[in-house]
């Protein structure tokens, strides 16, 4: 039987759309905060190998998965699992919640980007001293329910307006009209930073690597990180590649998608830690370092109001084009599970996700007070998501591939779109290794010596 099914329009469509997806803040507030952290160029160096031998090669799983069952995570698992399936089942709900758990808290973030761009047309964020002050603001407004609640919610409703439109209509759209205003908003602000007196620093941080910083637990967060800005680990890209047509080039498209999430972040870091260090600020500033720093970096530059804002309304594009394919992976769950109609499940999906997000949005406020093993809850959301759940979603993908499935039907899906030569064989092989033993091993390396095991 023949499943109606929405397609993208066009191969561009899915590239952007899933690259959209991919970068997010993800790479714009959390990478250089986290490299920052962690030491800079060492930290990027085992991030780049994450991406390259686990995070692209299960990038490229996750769509392929989509594209031959042409539905979502939970009904892809129970067409293809041909054991185990109310295992495969659950894995799919884990899907659903590491979801909702992501969006939950991604919303107040967004929200408070999409507040800034305000500010900044406002003027208020454009005349502080130094990054002490800027916090202060910064604290200011997040621990006011009022102003935080409101941008969240007023970012969960846009991002379901866009998907309330379908893919085609509304994602796809957004997306191939967005990401062009992200690049040129982007290297603006790169050719920017890098022209200012004192940018070497920055340049330095990013490509000098200091080892001493360097634990397992870097190499935890490298991974997990790796997951998060591909968008890998929990059903997003499969549910992306659900809407692909037989004869695209996943192989390919895959690779782009690494490539422009990979170089985007790497972009974003250039252009904050040259303004960071030209100013003289300390690059390890946390989850505030593009609100508490950067302010106070834009206030010491001529136009610094429009560069922030400029930069904030950068962070929000990238932040919407990520929420709305979560929230479509979540919608193709309730409407091939459940026969629910898409209407109705942006909906219901949008308001759950804004109460679930609520605590997260208080954390900053009195509500931080509450804490889970040293962790607020937005901390704890955040480090359960992307250092918990989506390397373990990334490692059930892997195994689902290579071991739940012949080798003979994934390669032959591969297949559809890539001419049958010598070399695209032997890749494929690599890349089928790579699933099948180094990337589960590897994830559960990592995972057992960051809990203290090994
Ligand atoms: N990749 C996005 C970012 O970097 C976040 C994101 C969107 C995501 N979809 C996802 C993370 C799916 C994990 C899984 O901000």
């Amino acid at each position: 039987m023949e499943r109606k099914r929405e397609h993208w329009g066009n191969k561009l469509g899915f590239i952007l759309a899933a690259a959209g997806s991919a970068v997010g803040l993800g790479n714009i507030w959390k990478f250089p905060y986290i490299t920052g952290e962690n030491g800079g160029a060492a930290f990027i160096f085992i991030y780049l190998i994450c991406i390259l031998v686990i995070g692209l090669p299960v990038l490229i799983a996750e769509i392929l998965l989509g594209r031959n069952s042409q539905r979502g995570p939970i009904s892809t698992f129970k067409h293809l699992a041909k054991k185990h399936r109310n295992l495969w089942v659950t894995v799919g709900g884990l899907f659903f919640i590491t979801g909702l758990v992501i969006l939950s808290y991604y919303n107040v973030i967004a929200g408070w980007s999409m507040g800034y761009i305000v500010e900044s047309i406002a003027g208020k964020i454009s005349s502080f001293q130094s990054s002490a002050d800027a916090g202060v603001h910064f604290n200011s407004l997040v621990s006011n329910p009022g102003w935080i609640i409101s941008w969240q919610l007023l970012f969960v409703v846009l991002g379901g307006f866009v998907v309330y439109f379908g893919v085609r209509n509304g994602i796809e759209k957004i997306a191939k009209f967005l990401m062009p205003i992200f690049f040129i908003i982007l290297l603006f602000l790169v050719l920017w930073g890098v022209s200012l007196e004192g940018a070497d620093k920055g340049l330095t941080f990013l490509l000098k690597p200091d080892w001493s910083t360097v634990s397992f637990k870097t190499v935890l967060m490298a991974l997990g990180h790796a997951f998060f800005t591909l968008s890998v680990g929990m059903g997003v890209l499969l549910t992306y590649g659900s809407y692909l047509k037989k004869d695209e080039n996943i192989f390919f498209s895959g690779i782009m998608i690494a490539l422009l999430d990979t170089f985007i972040a790497l972009l974003a870091g250039l252009a904050i830690f040259t303004s960071v260090f030209a100013m003289g600020f300390d690059p390890a500033g946390g989850p505030g370092l593009v609100f508490n720093v950067l302010p106070a970096v834009f206030s010491q530059m001529p136009g610094g109001n429009v560069f922030s804002t400029l930069f904030f309304i950068l962070l929000s594009i990238a932040a919407l084009t990520s929420t709305i394919s979560i929230l479509e992976m979540l919608v193709s769950t309730l409407m091939d599970e459940f026969k629910m109609k898409r209407h109705s499940s942006v909906v219901l999906l949008s308001g759950s996700i804004f109460i679930l997000g609520i605590p997260s949005a208080l954390s900053f406020g009195e509500f931080g007070s509450f804490r889970i093993f040293g962790l607020n809850w937005f901390d704890m959301m955040d480090y359960l998501s992307a250092n918990v759940l989506l390397p373990l979603g990334g490692m059930l993908v892997a195994i689902f591939i290579g071991w739940y499935i012949s080798k003979q039907e994934i390669i032959g899906e591969l297949f559809h779109g890539v001419r049958d030569t010598q070399f695209n064989r032997k890749t494929s092989n690599v890349w089928y290794f790579l699933v099948k033993f180094i990337a589960p091993v590897l994830i559960l390396l990592v995972f057992l010596s960051a809990i203290g095991v090994l």
